[in-house]
């Protein structure tokens, strides 16, 4: 096969040098505009595992990385008046220089043809070649000519960043922040030779332009940089090498990625690849990564469909298939990681202590838990959990997860929440026998504070005709009997949720008809009622139209809310929250997706706050004083025009300012049309954001599944509580078990069944035990 390949950065040059070992026939050139040895940047840093890649593929350039590479792994956070250190990274730092140099002299031994000095027009510019290889960057110019055929995504990211060098010698990753008078810089700083270190600098746009720096030159922005962060630099100059950038060398970061990454252009097949294809941002250091790995992937789908010119179609479907998954793995860790970056001078750097703010650092992209941080450093996070614990009522290492939490009067006795969630077993809004066994099981299997199911004021406030409710006598005493049997036989605290289910009421128990949501049917023999809202908006095309609550209708609701507040302390609830997610009434108020008065309770948030704020406020004054409240939200509707994260901030504040104890931070269910993105901990970015701009405590829940996740949550600071549903009702001991599952003894379990302890812990032993001797074969 003839191959070209435009463009001799890592890409280009790796694919080039792969490709001639597996066949010394093909005819394999690479076209490269810069003269040789000529480029930009400092020092590219990637993990061991990619060296471990390469040496699979080839052992020589593999041995000459190794040679050239430094290798450290630690990092280390100089932060306010702290320098803190944590090891187990597992990092190569390598000059670019070294790298393509080593690459271009493999390439050279190999027989690949190598063309400097050329500036590349277009992949027709090679029609006899059977594959061009667009190894061309991150401004690719082949990509740019067919934007219809690649259909990239390009997007461009608000931070400003220089890549700059200095002598001053590094031992570990380093991480410098700087306050000015205008807000944080970062520098990300890194060794990658004997005598030089990569040195990063960032901070936010408005920052940057607060400086003067979109007017300063590169000798400027030296010089600033220099003074900013002349206490560590200890006299070391700064020093750039891109000299051929005119103007301002501040650069915003681009995340590319591509619909497409091949096509024919009538003569020969052309693949994009590298920085081409796909960009990552250089908070977790890995586009030399990615570039090498499609080097190597499309060289083995060569080696294993075969490497003649009628398989490329097929080689570069599956290359694209596979490398496809991993990229995008790799991408969203690197937003994570660059989102922090993005925000932590507002969000963290002012808000977190300095441990905190480390171990907030180290799982900025999300992919590195608190279990992978003890593997890593099991010295530094054991001190960290120590710090942790301190703070709390029980010192000592212990994982955060099982450290008590205390709000009012009240202690947990560890950070997790049984989720509210609704049984539909009641009767007449009566909890019997039913909720005795599901709660009491919950209380009895370790969580810290048990919640009941959405519990309506009225009858009218009901989901379904099975949802509980506290409007008499009867169902005070209904939930007496529970909360007793809660406190005589276990440690749990338990919580009433109370809301009004608005215009999402009187539908069907989720098993009763197609699924959730549906409406009664009006000839149903249990009967239906008619539904109050903020405004006539149902929340299923088909469903029932609610009436758009009048001023009398508000009035009444209150006094129910309030009347059920009174029952539920006379009930011996422990917490009560109040529901104002999932599209409820209350909810349906704060949403500018269903609510279009045009009254003082319509428009701003401000106005559309105020109803649900008045029963706040009314609920909070007949809730006992030494008792808490939390208020859960729906902190994104997932759906254009409707409520974001950043409102979120703003509808926390107003509750804090209320009296709000909490934030349970939700989201969605507030319109059919929703598209959440589901995930791992999905929800868990509200809760920190509110926590950290709005200046309360808050509750995470959705898909929390291990306590893998609730460790590295609770010890990053992104929420001070987990609340678990669906695991509970798989597992009503799942904290019992997740305690177990991570080695954690010092948990109390019921006494009538303490023989299960130690058998769960052993089985869980064995099981960690052969997970470590499999990962060292
Ligand atoms: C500030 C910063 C820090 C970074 N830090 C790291 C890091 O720590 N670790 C890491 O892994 N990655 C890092 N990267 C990213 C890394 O540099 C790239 O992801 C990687 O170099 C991509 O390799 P590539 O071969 O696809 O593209 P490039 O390295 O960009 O190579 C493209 C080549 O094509 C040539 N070219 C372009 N157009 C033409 C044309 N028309 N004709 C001929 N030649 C052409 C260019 O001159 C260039 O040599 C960083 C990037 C930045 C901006
Ligand atoms: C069966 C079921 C019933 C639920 N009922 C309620 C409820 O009454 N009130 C509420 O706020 N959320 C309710 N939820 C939502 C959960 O409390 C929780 O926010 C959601 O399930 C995400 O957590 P998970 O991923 O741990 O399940 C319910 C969820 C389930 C699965």
């Amino acid at each position: 096969m003839k191959i070209v390949c435009i463009g001799g950065g890592p890409s280009g040059l790796y694919f080039a040098l792969l490709m001639k070992k597996l066949g010394h026939h093909h005819d394999i050139t690479v076209v490269e505009r810069n003269k040789p040895y000529d480029t930009f940047g400092w020092g590219v840093v990637f993990s061991d595992q990619t060296l471990d890649n390469m040496r699979q593929w080839d052992p020589e350039t593999a041995e000459e990385v190794q040679q050239a590479f430094n290798h450290w792994d630690d990092i280390e956070l100089h932060f306010k008046d702290s320098v803190i250190r944590s090891g187990g990274h597992g990092f190569v730092g390598i000059g670019r220089k070294k790298l393509l140099n080593i690459l271009q002299a493999r390439c050279e031994q190999l027989g690949v043809k190598l063309l400097f000095e050329q500036d590349v027009q277009s992949d027709l510019d090679f029609p006899d070649a059977d594959l061009v290889i667009a190894s061309d960057g991150i401004n690719s110019r082949v990509r740019s000519r067919l934007p219809e055929v690649f259909q990239p995504d390009i997007v461009t990211r608000p931070n400003r960043y220089i890549w700059l060098g200095t002598n001053r010698q590094y031992d570990a990753f380093t991480f410098l922040f700087e306050k000015t008078e205008h807000g944080w810089f970062q520098a990300h700083v890194y060794k990658f030779d004997n005598q030089t270190s990569t040195f990063i600098v960032e901070c936010p746009e408005h920052v940057w332009l607060a400086h003067g720096l979109d007017k300063a030159d590169q000798d400027a922005s030296i010089a600033f940089c220099e003074k900013l962060f002349a206490k560590n630099l200890q006299g070391e100059k700064l020093m750039t090498n891109a000299r051929h950038l005119r103007g301002s060398a501040w650069l915003n970061f681009q995340r590319v990625k591509c619909a497409n990454w091949s096509h024919f252009n009538g003569n020969s097949h052309v693949v994009l690849m590298g920085d081409a294809v796909h960009t990552a941002h250089f908070a977790i250091g890995s586009g030399t990564k990615l570039a090498l790995e499609d080097a190597i992937e499309l060289v083995r789908q060569f080696k294993a469909l075969g490497d003649t010119t009628e398989r490329i179609p097929e080689v570069l479907k599956h290359y694209q298939a596979v490398r496809e998954i991993d990229v995008i793995r790799l991408q969203n860790a690197a937003w994570n990681a660059m989102e922090w970056f993005e925000v932590c001078g507002e969000r963290y750097c002012d808000q977190l202590a300095p441990e905190q703010f480390m171990y907030s650092m180290l799982t900025r992209s999300q992919r590195i838990s608190h279990e992978n941080l003890r593997l890593r450093d099991k010295a530094w996070l054991e001190g960290y959990e120590a710090w942790f614990a301190g703070r709390t009522a029980t010192p000592g290492v212990r994982p955060p997860m099982f450290t008590p939490y205390a709000q009012r009067s009240v202690t947990l006795k560890n950070r997790v929440v049984v989720s509210p969630m609704a049984q539909y077993m009641a009767q007449d809004g009566r909890v019997g026998d039913d909720h005795l066994v599901h709660l009491g099981a919950r209380a009895m299997g370790g969580a810290g504070l048990v919640m009941v199911e959405m519990t309506a004021p009225s009858a009218d406030g009901r989901i379904t005709h099975g949802c509980p409710g506290l409007w008499n006598d009867t169902q005070t005493q209904d939930f007496k009997r529970i909360n007793d049997w809660v406190h005589a036989k276990s440690d749990a605290k338990i919580g009433l949720q109370i809301g009004h289910a608005g215009p999402k009421g009187s539908t069907c128990r989720p098993w009763q008809g197609q699924g959730m949501d549906q409406p009664v049917p009006a000839d149903d023999t249990e009967g239906n009622w008619p539904l109050i809202a903020a405004s006539p908006v149902p929340y299923l095309p088909h469903g029932d139209v609610p009436r758009a609550m009048t001023r009398a209708d508000m009035d009444r609701v209150t006094a129910d809310f309030v009347a059920s507040t009174q029952r539920a302390a006379q009930a011996g609830f422990d917490w009560l929250e109040l529901h104002c997610a999932h599209g409820y009434l209350l909810s349906s108020f704060i949403s500018p997706l269903t609510n279009q008065r045009t009254d003082d309770y319509g428009g701003s948030l401000a106005n559309r706050l105020r109803y649900p704020l008045e029963v706040f406020a009314a609920v909070r004054a007949a809730w006992p004083e030494h008792l808490p409240m939390s208020v859960r939200i729906s902190a994104h509707d997932w759906v254009e025009g409707g409520i974001t994260p950043a409102d979120a901030v703003e509808i926390a504040r107003a509750f804090k300012a209320a009296g709000a104890d909490m934030i349970d931070c939700s989201s969605g269910q507030v319109s059919a049309q929703q598209k959440p993105t589901y995930g791992r901990m999905y929800q868990t970015p509200f809760a920190d954001r509110i926590r950290q701009e709005a200046g309360i405590a808050t509750i995470a829940v959705g898909a929390i599944s291990e306590a893998d996740h609730v460790n590295s949550i609770l010890a990053a600071g992104r929420a001070d509580l987990c609340a678990v549903a669906r695991p509970h009702l798989a597992n009503p001991a799942w904290t019992l078990t997740e305690a177990a599952r991570i080695g954690f003894k010092d948990i109390a379990w019921p006494r009538a069944y303490v023989s299960g302890k130690p058998q769960l812990e052993a089985g869980f032993a064995r099981e960690r035990a052969l997970q470590t001797a499999t990962k060292g074969d």
